[in-house]
């Protein structure tokens, strides 16, 4: 009886998930026009990301080797997220995303992943990656847009994303111990590694 009564409770929980209202959503690329209003904002986050990501990244390795400085990439990457989205006007929420993900937190929802794709398909067929690419979503009334920046590997970026075979020991070891399941190595250089994700809600002129 107790066993039923629980397997009920089960079901009762399952039904009433599936039946929660999912928020209205909706996703398309942005105008011309919006994105060229949402494009120098989200550039200056990204730069302002990416710079002091890697001058930090650069000066742990100098001083303690790349095992030490995951826990740049690990600590600081959010707190320097924040203080940056802090810095500029409106709502803005900053995120670094990617298929092949190091950090679970980092994984890409399907909005996000529309946006990898959309890089991946232009850096598998060759081309040059587009600088950005800007989605309008409105959801419940509201509208906000989602500035993507694509990232390529460079020299620096392989050390922690690189081949796991002539990875440093101690980095090797210190990444296996935080992230069994990093899927982030088995990078060459120049390869697409994912993107920076700057949302932004405008200021309302009122
Ligand atoms: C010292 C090692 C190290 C270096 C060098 C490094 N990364 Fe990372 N990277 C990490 C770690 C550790 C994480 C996971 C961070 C976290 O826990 O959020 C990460 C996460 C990321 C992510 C977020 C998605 C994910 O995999 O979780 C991106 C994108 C990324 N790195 C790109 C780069 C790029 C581009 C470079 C070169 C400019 C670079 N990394 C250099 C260690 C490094």
């Amino acid at each position: 009886m107790k066993r039923l009564g629980l397997t009920f409770l089960t079901m009762l929980m399952l039904v009433w998930g599936c039946g929660q209202e999912t928020p209205q959503q909706n996703v398309a690329e942005a105008s011309a026009e919006e994105a060229a209003e949402i494009v120098p904002l989200g550039s200056r986050a990204a730069t302002m990301l990416m710079d002091s990501l890697k001058a930090a990244l650069s000066a742990a390795i100098i001083a303690g080797g790349p095992a030490h400085a995951i826990d740049i990439c690990n600590l600081q990457a959010m707190p320097l997220t924040a203080e940056i989205a802090q810095s500029l006007p409106g709502e803005v929420q900053i995120k670094r995303t990617s298929f092949k993900y190091r950090n679970p937190a980092n994984a890409p929802d399907d909005v996000e992943t529309a946006a990898l794709h959309y890089f991946a398909a232009k850096a598998d067929a060759g081309a040059e990656l587009p600088g950005h690419y800007v989605q309008k979503v409105s959801e419940n009334g509201a509208v906000y847009f989602n500035y993507y920046q694509p990232l390529r590997t460079a020299g620096l970026c392989l050390t922690c994303h690189g081949d796991r075979e002539t990875m440093d020991d101690n980095l090797k070891a210190a990444l296996a111990a935080r992230y069994p399941q990093d899927l982030a190595t088995g990078y060459g250089e120049g390869d697409f590694r994912g993107v920076i994700k700057v949302q932004i809600e405008p200021e309302s002129d009122q």
